[in-house]
Parts: structure tokens; sequence; C-alpha cells
């Protein structure tokens, strides 16, 4: 089965044809971040304006690589939420729109589940990938969430536990802001921790030690803040700036990656899942991916870490077109509906 995905939750306008859930036909990432970064984040009229701007030329370039007739594909499929209702708006209206003219099933998907499905993708360098198995513990850290789940099966999840102020992705976007970074902070954080120590500051790593697998971010916010105010009091002498800023990004992506590591493990000792998935923009994050691995085998857990390619971790459609295959519960095209948060 082949299914047209579509993805406009936020600031990127994507298409991706994938068969049977796993294998990417096509698969095209437009994105207006270049323009967000100009107004320091997302402004989403903005965002919605380059969605309606580009979603048709995405699409067009989509069926030409895939260069086989439109009425070949099964089924399309669309981001409904949560995100941006503006931008949302964009892709669902233009799927709606193929399935009414080509008269095939839609299928609406949520956005943050969705990122799962990077896990099921092979990567387009990989020719064999052994699919995740069930229950698989799940760590979903994108720029508006930060999720610990158990995946029962398709479409099967208890929620463990979740941020209760900012998501992941957020902490690295607003302290990145802080730190005179453009946006989005999170590859810029990345960048200037390679030559940082992340020793440099300690800060907060919230709600690492509770009973509990929720997570909380905003105390960072405001430690960065205060640690930036002490240095400007202080003679720039101490400090050259570009060291400045790479201790103190070492030590922003040391807190963070410390509390996602630090919670997931604590799950994965709990439940006992088969494999943990990690998935979202910040999954990118290769201080996590380092940590997470290095953790598994300095604790010998049985378990299998799956963490895709970091083109996958971020905003595409191919999730979107994977998701729809596993979860297929096709609604008549006129009540497909968008929904801004969960
Ligand atoms: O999943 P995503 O592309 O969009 C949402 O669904 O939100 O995630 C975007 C978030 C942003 O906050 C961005 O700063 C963060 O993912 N991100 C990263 C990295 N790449 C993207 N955070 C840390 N390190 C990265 N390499
Ligand atoms: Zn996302």
């Amino acid at each position: 089965m082949k299914i047209l995905g579509i993805e406009t939750s936020c600031d990127e306008t994507a298409c991706a044809i994938v068969k049977n859930g796993t294998k990417i036909l096509t698969n095209i990432v437009a994105s207006s971040k270049k323009i967000q970064a100009q107004y320091g984040g997302i402004y989403p009229e903005m965002a919605a304006r380059e969605q309606v701007k580009v979603i048709i030329p995405v699409l067009d370039e989509t069926l030409k690589k895939y260069a086989q007739e439109v009425k070949t594909i099964d089924a399309i499929a669309a981001a409904i939420g949560p995100g941006l209702i503006g931008s949302l708006l964009v892709g669902v209206e233009t799927a709606k729109t193929l399935a009414f003219a080509l008269n095939k099933p839609i299928i609406p998907v949520n956005h943050v589940l969705a990122h799962l499905y990077a896990n099921w993708i092979t990567p387009p360098s990989s020719i064999i990938h052994h699919p995740p198995s069930f229950p698989a513990l799940c760590l979903i850290v994108s720029g508006g969430h930060t999720e610990l789940l158990l995946m029962k099966g398709h479409g099967k999840f208890e929620l463990l536990g979740q941020t209760l102020d900012d998501a992941a992705g957020e902490a690295f976007d607003k302290t990145a802001r802080l730190l005179g970074l453009p946006y989005p902070g999170g590859p810029e954080i990345e960048k200037f921790a390679k030559n940082g120590n992340p020793q440099a500051f300690n800060f907060p790593r919230g709600m690492i030690g509770s009973k509990d697998y929720n997570f909380s971010f905003s105390g960072l916010k405001t430690a960065v803040l205060r640690e930036i105010k002490k240095i400007n009091s202080l003679s720039s002498i101490i400090y050259h700036p570009s060291t400045i800023i790479s201790d103190l990004a070492a030590s922003i992506q040391e807190a963070i990656v410390d509390a996602l590591v630090k919670k997931t493990l604590k799950a994965s000792q709990e439940f006992r899942p088969k494999c943990i998935l990690i998935a979202g923009g910040v999954a990118a994050n290769s201080r996590l991916r380092e940590k997470i691995s290095f953790e598994i085998c300095r604790l010998k857990l049985a378990i299998s870490l799956f963490i895709p390619p970091p083109a996958f971790c971020t905003d595409n459609a191919a999730i979107i077109a994977s998701s729809a295959y596993f979860n297929f519960k096709p609604v008549p095209w006129q009540e497909v509906k968008v929904f801004a948060s969960l």
C-alpha cells in the first residue's frame, strides 16, 4: 500500500509517499525556519502564509519524483494536529481536496505520535531494518512536547509522564535565545556545545529526583538568565565571549539531556519494555543519542534502542504516511478537522 502523507503542522511543508509504512518512495521537505529566524521564533501568521505559498510546489515535486500515475497512490494522510491552526489547515485542506478529487481514503494523523514512526521507516542508507517490538518505551521530544509513553501496540499508549511546563525543544530554543543564538536553538546549542565544558555551569535538572516520570524545564531558563546577568556584571576579562557561549551551551545541553536520559532509563527499569524509541526534533541531538546509548551499555540493560537518522527526527511527511499505514482508520473527508493542542 502506498500512502501520500502531508505535514504542515508548524514551519515545515512536507509531502512524502511511503510504501507499506516503511519504504520511502519520495520525501520532500520545505522549511520556513530561516524566515521565522528573523523574528526570533515562530510567528504563526507568517508560518501559515509560507505554507500557502509552498504547498503546491512541494506536492508537485513529490508527485514528479514519484514518477508513477497519481492514481496508483492508495490513500492520503494528513497531520491534523497538534500544531498551529493556520499552518495545519493548509495541509489538511490540500489532503481533503486530493482525497475528494482522486476518490481515495483519507487518514487523519496525530503529529506528535507520528514522530515515533520514524523508527519504523527503513533508513535510506539501509537495506534491512528490523521494526521495533512491543511493549516499547517511547520518549517523544519535540518543540512543543516532551512525553514518556508505554506503547503496547499501534495506537495503544499509556502516558507515563510529560513536561509540566516547557518542552525539551522549547528549553533549547528559549535558552539559545538568551545566548543570542538564532532560532531554532537546538542545533545552535549543539554546535556551540561541541567546544564547551558541560560541567562549567551546574544548571538545574528539573524533577530529576522525583518519583514520577514528569519533566520540568522552566527552571533551567531562569537559571541561565541569572547566570548571564552575573557574567555580564563581571568583567569579560575572566572569560573570552566565545568560551562563555560554548560553556553555557554545553552545560544547558547536558542539563536537558541528563533529565531526559535519567527518567527514560528509570522507566525502562520499572516497565521492562522490549525496546526504547526516541523521536522528535530533539532526538537529532548528538549528545542525547550518545548519552542514552552509553548509559544503556553502562547499566547492562538488555534492550534495543531505536533513534531515527537526524533528518527523520525533525518534521517530515514520511512519518505521517507511515503512521497512517500502521493505524489505518480512514474517515469521510468531510469529517476531517484540525486541532491545536492535545
Ligand atoms: O519535532 P520538531 O521538528 O517539531 C515539532 O514538532 O515541534 O522539533 C523541533 C524542535 C525545536 O525545538 C528544535 O530546537 C529542536 O527540535 N531540535 C534540536 C535539534 N534539532 C532540532 N534540539 C537539540 N538538538 C538538535 N540537534
Ligand atoms: Zn514535530
